[in-house]
């Protein structure tokens, strides 16, 4: 087999750097946590401006205040979606399709939500009014420590369930008035393997010369996993 190249094992770790929603409920180092949140602080943004915060929580009391709070936003979240999409799921046996799998999964990171090893927010310090281009300086950010805790083995998951508790995490945390929470990031060692991301073929996705325009050069490397946008399908 051909050597792995230091580009091969990078790029590995981009492609299956996936939502990891499923923990094992041990402590993150902090020599660990430090790498990854300065990783994540290294991202570039709008004129070298900086705006992402992140505000860890742990096992300290605010912390721990928070993580009820959270978990009850998380779980209220999850229901009103599996509601509105007309879910219903069977933790009783382990799920035999993706699709119930996932189901399965998104259920126990609600459910177990305050064990979560560390929940970080990312903050956005906003510098200027609301405008289009809002966040887009703040998720390169939360990427980089996506791929870092990828890269030293551990899993995390993007999460806007804060929303309906994002005054109230303000006032806990006594946030100034020109900062919000952009995104609830969880993180710990996974309790499974990262398997490779699923997305669509990069043929849909990349275009030359056009909207559309197929790219001649482009094509999934062997073994590429795909999928099409939004919720999981009944059949997967
Ligand atoms: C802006 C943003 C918001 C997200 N919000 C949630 C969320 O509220 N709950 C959740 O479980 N996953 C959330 N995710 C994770 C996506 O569901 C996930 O990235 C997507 O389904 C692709 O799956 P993968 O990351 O495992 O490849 C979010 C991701 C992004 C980028």
């Amino acid at each position: 087999m051909a050597e792995q190249t230091h580009a091969d094992a990078v790029l590995e770790t981009i492609a299956t750097t996936r939502s990891i929603r499923r923990y094992r409920y041990e402590d993150v180092p902090s020599a660990d946590l430090n790498k990854i949140l300065w990783t994540a602080t290294r991202a570039p943004s709008g004129t070298n401006r900086q705006p992402f915060r992140f505000l860890v929580l742990r096992n300290g009391p605010k912390a721990k205040q928070a993580r009820r709070i959270l978990g009850i936003a998380f779980r209220n979240g999850w229901q009103t979606k599996c509601s509105s999409e007309g879910w219903t799921i069977d933790t009783s046996t382990r799920g035999s399709t993706r699709r119930e799998r996932m189901l399965q999964a998104m259920q126990q990171y609600v459910d177990e939500f305050e064990r979560v090893p560390v929940v970080v927010l990312a903050l956005y310090q906003r510098y200027r009014p609301i405008d289009a281009m809002e966040g887009a300086s703040m998720y390169p950010a939360c990427q980089n420590l996506m791929l870092a805790a990828r890269a030293l083995g551990y899993g995390a998951c993007f999460s806007g369930w804060h929303r309906g508790v994002a005054t109230e995490l303000s006032l806990l945390f006594e946030l100034p008035q020109d900062v919000e929470i952009a995104l609830t990031i969880t993180l710990g060692k996974p309790q499974g393997k990262h398997g490779p991301v699923r997305r669509r073929p990069i043929g849909d996705l990349v275009f030359e010369e056009g909207w559309e325009k197929s790219a001649p050069w482009v094509q999934d490397p062997p073994g590429t996993r795909f999928t099409g946008g939004g919720p999981p399908e009944a059949r997967s």
